[in-house]
């Protein structure tokens, strides 16, 4: 367990631009930030970050809440487990208090694969750097290959000796679970052989850098023996959703914009050792949808470099297509000869290799027809085949305008016209979009937001959430002002006013005698919770408390009323809000604080004036009990005195 006081730290630290940059890639907009939602498939950004609220929000799927909620989500983290997360990236140092034996047992079933997949690690790596047979066959391996020891260790290299059963034995005498080694695929499933045998290992991260899987490559150059083995999928390892290196090299690969992919674990490792960090593998496989929005996810420019083969080459292209259908700008180099990055980089160097990826590159769809080209020259009919095939690749464009200039520039190149080229892609589309519609009907709420369905004939049925829509909620009674005064309190409630007080114990102190009488029971519920948490410790719950609230409903809430936009709406007047030509809330709150209570006091003193206690007055009165009936009649005074204090103040009609 984490000790509360910790908690509160680590929440002060969250910068939760800083938290979700290292997943997403964010640009300015305004005081937000904007990029491309990772929680589901979009083309145009919708993804908000508010640096200034610590809130996300994505205004497609509506998904939103703090920096413990994106990770949550995104990385599939437990509560606990996102604040240590944190904890680390911010430097700060948890003094666990101590966990009972069944918050051991969950926690060690959720990062048990985690764990044992460490454990391997250390091992693999121990037997690299400090074994003698180690140091003599795969360290050597590794060096005379021409990687560096920082680069071996940056990598998480290692080496499993060829012996049947060093890992499982190791595992048994330090206790590591014999289960959870088969689980990983570390062992056979009878638990009598290691699995990787005779090999130099390859951690495969996952994004946030915990080892996932891992490959062994023998150093024999015997061809009937496979060169690479893997372990299998688990759950914590997904083929088509990992791209090799990609933790290494995703902050280069925002910074710079652009993702270089290449074939192997070796080409990425030699690229990055030579300074060229923005390097992916895809591990030999064809590119699937899932890696390509990894890519998309942090920029929309990739490269390809190629080795190999022409036929090699034409059967890769014809993967690409997806890659084009995301929106990516793809383009190619083609390696010299007999050459990979990784022979290449360590030929020429890293400047040399630069500089020929760039002037060799050429756009995908351009790069492609000239291929195909070259090999049906001559051929009418398999001329026309190459350019349907061509046009099926433009066709796959979401963005028109690119379409009509790649159309316009093979129509060109295949000295084709231009109208004949627009006429088939056009075709194709219509084509595409029908059979879109047809899947989405067999599968309702599936249906993509991608651009394409601005050209359907009627709106794809989704049943998305749009939470953004729980700020128009059916409002009844004091509905806003509870509201107001809830998002007054999860905004501001620690910051301290004028007189030294906080806008927690300002508010709270007023609200206590209404703590029963809200009419929204969400936003009561919430004040209910804050309220006791404050009387009991004298602290405020802090907002992510309720952005990652066990009941949805309050979740909701907090994030509709934490992401409610900065200005005042222009009819906050007349439903008792405070009044317009204020500076901006962030720099207001002292203000937006006393008034909302004050806003808020007031409907309770009205309500009670109107109809609470004219209905104790009545009923006192006509049980006989004149004493009782005196008494509310003072105290119906008194609220109406408080009442047009502060309706004085604000400028509002009296009571009479
Ligand atoms: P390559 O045969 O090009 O290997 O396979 P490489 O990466 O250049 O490795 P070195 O330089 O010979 O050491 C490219 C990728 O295909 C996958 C691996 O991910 C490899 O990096 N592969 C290849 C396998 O998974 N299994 C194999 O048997 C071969
Ligand atoms: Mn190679």
């Amino acid at each position: 367990m984490i000790p509360a006081k910790t908690v509160q730290e680590i929440l002060d630290a969250v910068r939760i631009e800083e938290v979700i940059g290292d997943f997403v890639s964010l640009r300015k907009r305004g005081v937000n930030l904007l990029g491309l939602c990772p929680f589901h498939n979009e083309k145009t950004p919708s993804f908000n970050v508010s640096p200034t609220r610590n809130i996300f929000k994505c205004f497609g799927c509506g998904k939103g809440g703090d920096a413990i909620s994106f990770l949550k989500e995104h990385e599939s983290f437990s509560y606990p487990d996102a604040l240590r997360w944190l904890a680390r990236k911010y430097n700060i140092e948890i003094e666990e208090i101590e966990r009972s034996p069944e918050q051991m047992a969950e926690q060690q079933a959720a990062d048990s694969l985690y764990i044992v997949n460490d454990f391997a690690l250390q091992h693999f790596q121990e037997q690299l750097f400090d074994t003698d047979e180690g140091k003599s066959v795969a360290l050597s391996y590794f060096k005379q290959r021409g990687l560096r020891e920082s680069t071996i260790r940056h990598f998480g290299l290692g080496y499993a000796p060829d012996q049947r059963d060093l890992l499982l034995r190791r595992a048994k005498t330090t206790g590591h679970s014999v289960d959870l080694l088969k689980k990983t695929g570390l062992c056979s499933q009878d638990a009598t052989r290691d699995f990787f045998r005779g090999r130099v290992m390859f951690a495969i991260h996952n994004l946030s850098g915990k080892v996932a899987a891992f490959a062994g490559r023998t150093m024999s150059s015997d061809k009937t023996i496979p060169k690479y083995v893997n372990s299998p999928e688990t759950e914590i390892y997904v083929k088509n959703k990992t791209l090799y290196g990609a933790f290494q090299a995703k902050k280069s690969i925002r910074q710079l914009d652009e993702c270089i992919l290449v074939e192997g674990y070796m080409d990425v490792i030699s690229l990055y050792q030579a300074g060229i960090e923005n390097v992916v593998a895809s591990s030999g496989t064809s590119l699937t949808e899932g890696q390509l929005q990894l890519i998309k996810r942090n920029t929309s420019n990739l490269k390809i470099l190629y080795d190999g083969d022409p036929a090699g080459i034409k059967a890769a292209l014809r993967g690409l297509d997806l890659a084009l259908e995301q929106d990516l700008n793809v383009r190619i180099a083609l390696l010299p000869d007999g050459e990979d990055p990784d022979s290449y980089v360590q030929k020429v160097g890293s400047e040399a290799f630069k500089s020929y990826v760039d002037q060799e590159s050429k756009d995908f769809i351009l790069f492609k027809t000239h291929v195909l080209l070259e090999e049906t020259k001559g051929d009418p009919i398999k001329k026309a085949g190459l350019v349907r095939d061509i046009v099926a690749s433009i066709a796959r464009i979401p963005d028109p305008i690119k379409r009509s200039v790649y159309l316009r520039e093979c129509a060109g190149l295949l000295e084709v016209s231009e109208e004949a080229l627009v006429g088939e892609s056009n075709k194709m589309i219509t084509t595409a979009v029908r059979k879109k519609q047809e899947k989405d009907a067999r599968t309702p709420g599936a249906a993509s937001d991608s651009s394409d369905n601005a050209q359907l004939p009627y709106a794809p049925v989704t049943e998305k959430s749009h939470p953004e829509k729980l700020q128009k909620r059916p409002s009844s009674g004091d509905t806003p002002q509870e509201n107001q005064i809830i998002r007054v309190l999860l905004l501001h409630g620690t910051q301290k006013l004028p007189e030294g007080n906080t806008v927690a114990e300002y508010v709270l102190t007023g609200l206590e005698e209404a703590l029963n009488s809200f009419d929204d029971p969400i936003s009561g519920s919430i004040a209910k919770e804050i309220y006791d948490h404050f009387s009991a410790t004298g602290e405020v719950l802090h907002n992510s408390h309720f952005l990652n609230h066990g009941n949805p409903d309050v979740q909701n809430l907090t994030l509709a009323l934490m992401s409610e936009a900065d200005e005042y709406s222009p009819n906050w007047d007349e439903k008792g809000y405070p009044l317009q030509n204020q500076p901006k809330p962030e720099f207001n709150f002292p203000k937006e604080s006393i008034d909302s209570l004050d806003y808020f006091t007031m409907r309770k003193l009205k309500k009670m004036c109107e109809i609470h206690n004219p209905n104790r007055i009545k009923a006192a009165f006509e049980a006989g009990d004149i004493e009782e009936g005196t008494r509310c009649l003072k105290i119906q005074m008194k609220l109406k005195d408080s009442y047009n204090m502060l309706a004085k103040k604000h400028n509002i009609v009296t009571l009479p």
